[in-house]
């Protein structure tokens, strides 16, 4: 009897020895993708999805921006007799010292602003917002000065202006 449970102690020891040896050689196999892991994961997705879309605006709302390229426009000189130039987002004035590039872009609503120059001011067609030559609120409805690009004098050798560097 007891030889009979010794032999059985040692055919169930060899077998969980080779089923052991099994087990190593075996490649470890992923686990199969359930409804549930697929469902947790489209969660995960769209839950990225919407705190995404709410961050942009929050970010927009509170007044971050990515800061652009400057872009760099030549005016050639000399500007015209009236002593301005007109190009699509600013307008040049070459005044009697320094020159001034003011935007176009109405900080009322964003229309283009004109420069009318037998009144010697800029105003806005959709409102009539004016401005002075150095961008100035002179008339509402808007409420804010346009903002003016920093310009720089291009001078040959001898110190006559060849043209004005306009930085948007
Ligand atoms: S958009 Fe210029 S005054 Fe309204």
């Amino acid at each position: 009897m007891a030889a009979d449970t010794r032999h059985w102690q040692q055919v169930q020891a060899e077998n969980q020895e080779k089923l052991n040896r099994l087990r190593q050689k075996q490649p470890t196999q992923q686990p199969r993708p359930t409804r549930r892991n697929i469902l947790v994961k489209v969660i995960q997705w769209v839950g990225a999805l919407v705190t995404a879309a709410l961050i942009y605006p929050l970010l927009r709302f509170t007044g971050y921006t990515i800061k652009r390229k400057p872009r760099y426009v030549t005016v050639s000189a000399p500007l015209p007799a009236s002593g301005f130039h007109a190009e699509q987002d600013f307008i040049l004035f070459a005044g009697s010292s320094t020159p001034i590039a003011v935007s176009r872009t109405c900080t009322h609503l964003g229309c283009r602003v004109n420069y009318l120059e037998d009144k010697k001011f800029i105003e806005c067609p959709c409102h009539q917002s004016r401005f002075s030559t150095e961008g100035k609120l002179l008339h509402g409805p808007a409420k804010k000065d346009l903002p003016s690009f920093p310009v720089e004098i291009q001078a040959d050798e001898t110190g006559k202006i060849t043209g004005y560097l306009v930085t948007l």
